[in-house]
């Protein structure tokens, strides 16, 4: 293949970005040379739609190093990282992706890794398994997997109906994914799209989170940590309490928009926050999404209501309202994480990606008694990748004596 210095010079910022998330991905590591002497996914075919970043390239070297052929596009049009793609076609694996592409490009390219028929389909949010249930039902396909909790409803959705014509696994519901991932992951680097995308000071701001799931609880937790007096909206009775009791004020959508002056949403829901919460907001708040889809914030309705636009800083959009009041939009309100800063840190998504890798190698050891449902990793994976990832963390798991064992299985003792 054929590259200009422009290419070579992103290729290569792209593998050394790869070489440095490899460091913090351990335990990917160690299924990497576990898949290199086993061949695992050997003459299998591979399609990918992920977010283009360096923890993805990694797993997708750790699929190449089992066997696999592998092509990849984005999940998403502002999460590709332009280096990232370039080193992974240097590399040889076809990577369909540009940051900022069109909604047709998005499309054609999920159509473009679809053309190579796949045995397996790694999925960021269904929209290729939505394609593959639309436009290609008579597409042949072994298996799934899906990475996230907006993409895990579709699927249950389409269980729910009948219409699911493969197995898929739901990786997102393994503990190992988003007890971690969705919290520490989305927590951590949802801020940091902010501070990119603003550069504000967290302290003393007035920080509303809406929803308080693993994702909400993560941003919240960060935030509060940083110094900012968080608001949680909840929709869901139980998680609204657990807020409250995280020492967090819990108010309505409607409040909350007078009470804060930063907005974060991670529902998966959509217009969370609309026009008359805009109405309200206070001049200079800055709204961002997390959650998987850029319709949490109903961005149609600040237009209609702007009477002017511009960009102001990278990713960060002035929104001016007719009595002078400014709104911030973060990255078009795209997942903000990925869309003004990198994404998870490598260290998170070292276990993800790992239950990622085996979900691939478990759904062909088995593909034979597999029916057209959603399933979740066997918990010996899951507690396989925690127990691999606490040893990198230098961390020592206690093992119960045969007394104890013996005590908990028991029910004839007592006080
Ligand atoms: N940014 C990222 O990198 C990243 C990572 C993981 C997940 N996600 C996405 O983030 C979203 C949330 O994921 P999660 O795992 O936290 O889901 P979750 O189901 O654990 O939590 C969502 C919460 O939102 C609440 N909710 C729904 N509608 C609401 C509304 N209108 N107002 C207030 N609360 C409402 C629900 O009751 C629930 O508690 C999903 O779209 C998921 O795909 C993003």
């Amino acid at each position: 293949m054929d590259y200009d210095i422009a290419d070579i010079a992103l290729a290569e910022k792209g593998h050394l970005r790869i070489e440095w998330a490899a460091r913090r991905m351990p335990v990917l590591e160690a299924i990497r040379e576990r898949f290199v002497a086993e061949q695992p996914l050997a003459g299998y075919r591979i399609a990918a739609c992920m977010h283009v970043t360096t923890e993805t390239a990694n797993l997708m070297l750790t699929l190449v190093a089992g066997g696999a052929e592998v092509v990849l596009c984005a999940s998403n049009p502002l999460s590709t990282q332009d280096d990232v793609a370039a080193a992974l076609v240097d590399t040889g694996i076809p990577t369909f992706a540009v940051r900022g592409e069109s909604a047709e490009t998005f499309y054609e390219h999920i159509n473009a890794i679809l053309d190579t028929n796949p045995h397996i389909v790694f999925d960021d949010g269904a929209d290729t398994t939505t394609v593959l249930h639309k436009e290609r039902k008579d597409q042949p396909i072994i298996g799934g997997m899906e990475e996230t909790t907006t993409g895990v409803i579709r699927l249950k959705a389409m269980a729910d109906e009948g219409v699911l014509r493969y197995p898929i696994v739901a990786v997102n519901d393994s503990a190992t994914k988003h007890l971690f991932d969705n919290r520490h992951g989305t927590g951590q680097s949802s801020l940091d799209g902010i501070l990119r995308a603003s550069n504000i000071l967290f302290a003393g701001r007035r920080v509303v989170v809406a929803g308080f799931g693993d994702c909400g609880w993560g941003i919240a937790t960060r935030a509060k940590g940083l110094g900012a007096d968080v608001i949680v909206v909840e929709s869901n009775p139980v998680r609204a309490v657990a807020a409250a009791m995280e020492g967090h004020r819990v108010l309505t959508a409607d409040d909350a928009a007078e009470a804060g002056d930063v907005f974060i949403t991670a529902t998966g829901n959509i217009h969370v926050f609309r026009g008359e919460h805009f109405a309200k907001m206070p001049d200079g708040s800055i709204v961002a999404n997390a959650g998987h889809f850029d319709v949490e914030l109903d961005l149609v309705a600040l237009d209609e209501m702007a009477v002017s636009r511009r960009v102001i800083r990278d990713n960060l959009e002035e929104y001016e309202l007719p009595d002078g009041r400014r709104i911030y939009v973060v990255a078009e309100g795209r997942l903000v994480n990925l869309g003004a800063a990198e994404g998870h840190p490598a260290d998170v998504m070292d276990m993800s990606f790992s239950d990622q890798a085996l979900a691939a190698e478990w759904i062909i050891k088995n593909a034979e008694t597999l029916e057209a449902k959603v399933y979740t990793l066997p918990d010996y994976l899951d507690e396989e990748v925690a127990r691999l990832k606490l040893e990198a963390l230098g961390g020592g798991l206690e093992i119960l004596s045969d007394e104890q064992v013996e005590y908990l299985a028991s029910w004839q003792h007592g006080t």
